[in-house]
């Protein structure tokens, strides 16, 4: 079919025409012609923004593994599917054919089954970038038991949170992992999340490290052994099309962790669809984004859209700095890597090394380049376009979110004309509308608002697992009949998006995602801490780094506050991990409130961003002085 891979902009702006105005048939005929089905849809689509409930390709059975697996063998049997680069550039690579993918995965399916794992159960999977994280997916998926990636960066509470939140029965897990020239005790972290998670019978043990570990009888079990044993073939669990293919926690800006739920059809057509157009996938291309596949970049965009399509992706074990700053560059030539899927945390931080470490190595395998996670600034994009793309290889800035489950506001490569800081286009059966405060929707262009998506799209997450109501305050309460993502954006002159960062109290670090609320929540936990105020404020390799604001009990008493400060960092570090500490506590008297005690984080934002000509209106606060008090001290 013509309209699966887009080749100019008059066709995206035809197949975009056709996606709005007859998004049934359009999804319809890209599902039809691209994919296998044990059984179509009865019906495209059914929806409704109010309960609100989604259900696309209703009626359809599948599974995502043959899509991604079986499909493939005949034709591309003996073509890589995983290429995975250890953290340690002396260790070889290890191409997985789909062939080999195929008796891994089947393998690791059986095993999970002679555990006791049927459909329907979760399972948390806690392991580092190694291929029993993708295989592990896969094996789920093939069974039917719905996955949850909890990413390995996340401490032992983060971990039993998640774990309890969803009533995971098994975790699977790795001795250790590697991270530059570190070594991380996983299994160790486990143990401890563990203490706190009844419900888990098993945990499956990988190999990388070869540490010795505590092994807990009846518990704890070593993969290698069990999938010696295991047959090589299994059969596929027939799913239906809203069956939940897996769980991805994001944090919100209150409360604990939401678990998106997404589901089998819809993700499956959506990510390969997205995945072939805005990387301009060619066969025998090979693709490597350098995300971790516990974010769900690493999900769609390492594992389900590349296998779907047949691709061949890199999977990256290590770090950009490990043995040194030329570690992304080497890769790019040691595999001739042609499309590259980075964060703009990454480009800065490796932009700060000079273009020394890049001469080096030959980079003319490059055609597209790729940038997600949070705004790209001016001079990270034109450093990206002249250092990396030596201006020949178009970026694609890709605006989307866990909940969306796919790309959604991008540039296809070659077809449209990019524009730095810019997203650019919807995609194709995306409907974005930007919203003024009182809730209309701002139609003309040249204007900014908050950003909302008007028309379900086949990846959007479903629900929040066991938190239904949660998802519908979250996500469709603030404009009626609208999904609204918690961005503001911009529009240009010709239709064009800048996304211009949260409109909420999430605070994108690094590219990820973090709510203030629960890292207010473990600061308050340090016995001397009376209360607690996050913002973020500009960093220049971070994009966003965080400040806290904190009162301290019995003021009176004499304290070493930099050892206090050290103590709530490594509060934040057990309770969430090390990517949600504070770059700088501020200790004051009082925090800034209205009259119904909430606290005014525009002006602490303000302060800390060190804009403070324009404090706006402070008279109506309960304690206006404090204010003055805060700037005063600001670090
Ligand atoms: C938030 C979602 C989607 C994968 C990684 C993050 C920000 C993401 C961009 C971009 C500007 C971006 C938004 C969004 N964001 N991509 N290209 N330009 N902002 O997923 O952790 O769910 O975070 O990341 O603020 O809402 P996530």
């Amino acid at each position: 079919m013509s309209n699966y891979h887009i080749k100019h902009l008059e066709e995206y702006y035809q197949v975009y025409r056709k996606s709005v105005r007859e998004p049934e048939n359009f999804w319809e005929e890209v599902a039809e012609e691209h994919f296998m089905w044990q059984k179509k849809w009865d019906n495209v689509l059914s929806w409704d923004f109010n309960k609100p409930e989604v259900k696309w390709f209703e009626g359809a059975e599948l599974n995502i593994t043959e899509n991604c697996i079986d499909r493939h063998l005949a034709t591309r049997g003996e073509k890589t599917a995983i290429l995975f680069e250890p953290n340690d550039p002396k260790e070889p690579a290890e191409h997985i054919t789909y062939k080999q993918l195929h008796e891994r995965v089947n393998k690791f399916a059986n095993v999970l089954k002679s555990q006791g794992i049927t459909k329907g159960d979760r399972v948390c999977i806690y392991l580092p970038m190694i291929p029993e994280l993708a295989i592990s997916i896969l094996a789920c998926a093939r069974i039917g038991a719905i996955h949850s990636v909890v990413f390995a960066g996340f401490s032992a509470t983060a971990l039993s949170t998640r774990i309890n939140d969803s009533d995971c029965k098994m975790v699977i897990t790795s001795d250790g992992s590697y991270r530059g020239a570190k070594t991380i005790d996983l299994k160790g972290i486990v143990d401890e999340a563990l203490e706190s998670c009844p419900g888990i019978d098993t945990v499956l043990v990988a190999k990388r490290i070869h540490s010795d570990i505590q092994m807990k009888a009846g518990r704890d079990k070593w993969l290698q052994p069990l999938l010696d044993e295991a047959s090589s073939a299994c059969d596929i669990e027939v799913m239906k099309a809203e069956d939940p293919l897996f769980i991805l926690y994001t944090s919100g800006s209150t409360g604990k962790p939401k678990g998106m739920v997404h589901t089998t059809a819809g993700y499956m057509v959506y990510t390969a669809y997205t995945f072939k157009n805005v990387f301009q996938y060619r066969e025998n291309d090979v693709y490597w984004c350098t995300a971790d596949i516990g974010w769900i970049t690493g999900h769609s965009y390492i594992v389900y859209g590349p296998l779907a399509n047949g691709a061949t992706s890199v999977m990256f074990e290590g770090v950009p700095s490990y043995p040194d700053f030329g570690r992304f560059w080497e890769i790019i030539e040691k595999h001739k890597v042609n499309q590259f899927y980075t964060a703009p945390t990454a480009i800065r931080a490796l932009a700060k090394q000079g273009t020394e470490v890049i001469e080096k190595h030959d980079l003319s395998s490059i055609k597209v380049l790729g940038s997600v996670g949070e705004p790209i600034n001016e001079e990270a994009w034109h450093w990206y376009n002249d250092n990396i793309g030596k201006k020949q290889s178009p970026i694609v800035d890709t605006w989307w979110q866990t909940e969306t489950g796919g790309i959604m506001i991008t540039p296809i490569p070659f077809v449209t004309p990019t524009k730095p800081t810019y997203a650019t286009l919807p995609f194709i059966g995306i409907q974005p509308a930007l919203m003024d405060e009182e809730g209309n929707e701002l139609k003309a262009n040249q204007v900014d608002g908050r950003l909302c998506i008007k028309f379900p799209w086949p990846a959007m997450a479903r629900t929040i697992w066991g938190n239904h109501q949660r998802y519908k305050d979250t996500y469709f309460s603030a404009y009626e009949n609208k999904y609204f993502t918690g961005d503001g954006a911009l529009r240009d002159e010709v239709g064009y998006y800048r996304i211009t960062g949260r409109v909420d109290d999430v605070i994108i670090v690094s590219g990820h995602n973090l709510g203030t609320a629960p890292i207010e929540d473990a600061v308050n936990e340090h016995p001397a801490v009376a209360e607690s105020a996050i913002v973020g404020f500009p960093h220049d390799v971070k994009g966003n780094a965080l400040y806290g604001y904190v009162i301290l009990k019995d003021v009176g008493e004499s304290r070493d506050q930099d050892n206090v400060r050290k103590e709530i960092n490594q509060i934040i570090t057990e309770h969430i991990g090390p990517i949600a500490k504070l770059d700088k506590i501020q200790f004051t008297s009082g925090l800034p409130k209205t009259r119904s005690g909430k606290i005014m984080r525009r002006i602490l934002r303000k302060i800390a961003c060190k804009e403070t000509d324009n404090l706006g209106d402070t008279s109506t606060l309960l304690n206006p002085e404090v204010v003055k008090d805060i700037m005063d001290n600001v670090l």
